[in-house]
């Protein structure tokens, strides 16, 4: 009996999957998982045909920056390929102490820790420090990772509208709540690229002695000095208590951060699930982190490129009169509207060799379905240019 109740069950998981499978067939065109078979910063092969990237969160073009990819051959021959353990057992190494460091200095904050992915650090901001019985105040357009630290937590969560102070006044004032209370925003929005109004979502935090946490996974490398990230364009590191993000956009690795003090640091080191459970950044990725960090301080032409060709590709899609959802940095959408728009314009991107993204609801909101872009310091003027033709061309053909 217990035994085909198991096995009902074990099939109707598997029908799940394959009924997901059968739709993903049926619709055809499902152009997600592509693999290119080969790229050179902004310039990728797709099947043998040479396009631009316009979609890679590579924002200052530092991923094949020749002091960048010299630290992670070096480091992966002095240390190896992998850690092969968590930090807090067997994984821990000084060139991660060095980079949590160099990071937290940076950033002007007294501590950091680094796990092995982005999606790690943010969950982990949120989840080892909230707990059942707090209340959480999360703007409704937050990133699934931070969705998920909110989930693991367990505490009780209050959406407000996308990057509204007013509504989040409105729903801070009907959710009076004795216990803990959070703010989770991100700093610049990866699918919308709005920058967070942190002077007055923090004001009102401050008002309500919320723990404010901020996901800066698109800000830094791309705003305030040097590219220390959106808190530091507002100048706000007091009212921020923790900052999260990740080493895979700007910082042209795979990774991720926490910084903030050092009791909250610490705290997380021994609390966040994330890190005692799961391996650490391999050498290569710590280097390059690490190298990327340097460059930017050293190299500050890569973020003025970055926001040059920003204006200048901006203007090209005003021009066009495409609707960019009022974007104000580096990541750009082009909303379309309908999933039928949206594949028409991306296939036609393609087969006039840029490379994009399309992103549909139920991912973006009903009627918002779009194209992401994301511009890079390393697009030439010529690409620009070509990126403007197919786009051109790929609006005639909608
Ligand atoms: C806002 C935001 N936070 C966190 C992450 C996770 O970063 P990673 O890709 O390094 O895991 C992403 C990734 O796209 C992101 O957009």
């Amino acid at each position: 009996m217990a035994l085909s109740l198991f096995s009902k069950n074990k099939n109707a998981v598997l029908a799940r999957c394959r009924d997901d499978y059968a739709t993903r067939i049926r619709l055809k065109y499902a152009p997600y998982y592509l693999a290119m078979d080969g790229q050179h910063g902004t310039h990728i092969r797709l099947d043998g045909k040479d396009l631009i990237m316009l979609a890679s969160n590579d924002y200052l073009g530092l991923s094949f920056h020749p002091k960048v990819v010299e630290a992670a051959q070096h480091a992966a021959r002095k240390w190896g390929t992998s850690t092969n353990g968590a930090r807090i057992s067997n994984g821990s190494r000084t060139f991660h102490l060095q980079l949590e460091e160099k990071l937290a200095s940076f950033l002007g904050r007294e501590a950091c820790h680094v796990h092995a992915a982005g999606y790690l650090s943010c969950m982990s901001a949120i989840g080892s420090f909230a707990q059942k019985g707090d209340v959480i105040f999360a703007d409704k357009n937050i990133h699934s990772c931070l969705w998920d630290g909110i989930r693991l937590s367990m505490a009780t969560v209050e959406r407000f509208s996308h990057n509204s102070p007013d509504d989040l006044r409105d729903v801070v004032a009907t959710a009076q709540h004795p216990g803990p209370k959070f703010l989770v925003v991100e700093g610049v929005y990866s699918m919308e690229g709005h920058i967070a109004r942190l002077p007055e979502l923090t004001s009102i935090a401050e008002e309500n002695d919320c723990f404010t946490v901020v996901d800066d996974a698109h800000g830094f490398g791309v705003l305030g000095r040097q590219g220390r990230g959106t808190v530091d364009h507002f100048g706000l590191n007091e009212q921020v208590h923790v900052v999260c993000g990740s080493l895979s956009k700007s910082l042209a690795s795979t990774g991720g951060f926490v910084a903030g003090s050092r009791e909250v640091i610490e705290y997380l080191r021994t609390n966040s699930k994330q890190t005692i459970f799961s391996a650490a950044i391999s050498p290569g990725q710590a280097a390059a982190a690490q190298a990327s960090l340097e460059v930017m301080q050293s190299e500050p032409e890569h973020l003025a490129r970055l926001w040059a060709n920003t204006a200048k590709y901006r203007a090209m899609l005003k021009e066009l009169g495409l609707d960019t959802w009022g974007s104000e940095t580096p990541a750009i959408p082009i909303v379309l509207g309908s999933k039928e728009r949206v594949y028409s314009f991306w296939r036609t991107l393609l087969d006039r060799g840029v490379f994009t993204v399309m992103s549909i609801a139920p991912a973006v909101p009903a009627g918002k379905d779009l194209i992401r872009t994301a511009i890079s310091a390393q697009h030439t003027d010529e690409q620009i240019e070509r990126i403007g033709e197919a786009m051109a061309y790929a609006l005639k053909r909608l």
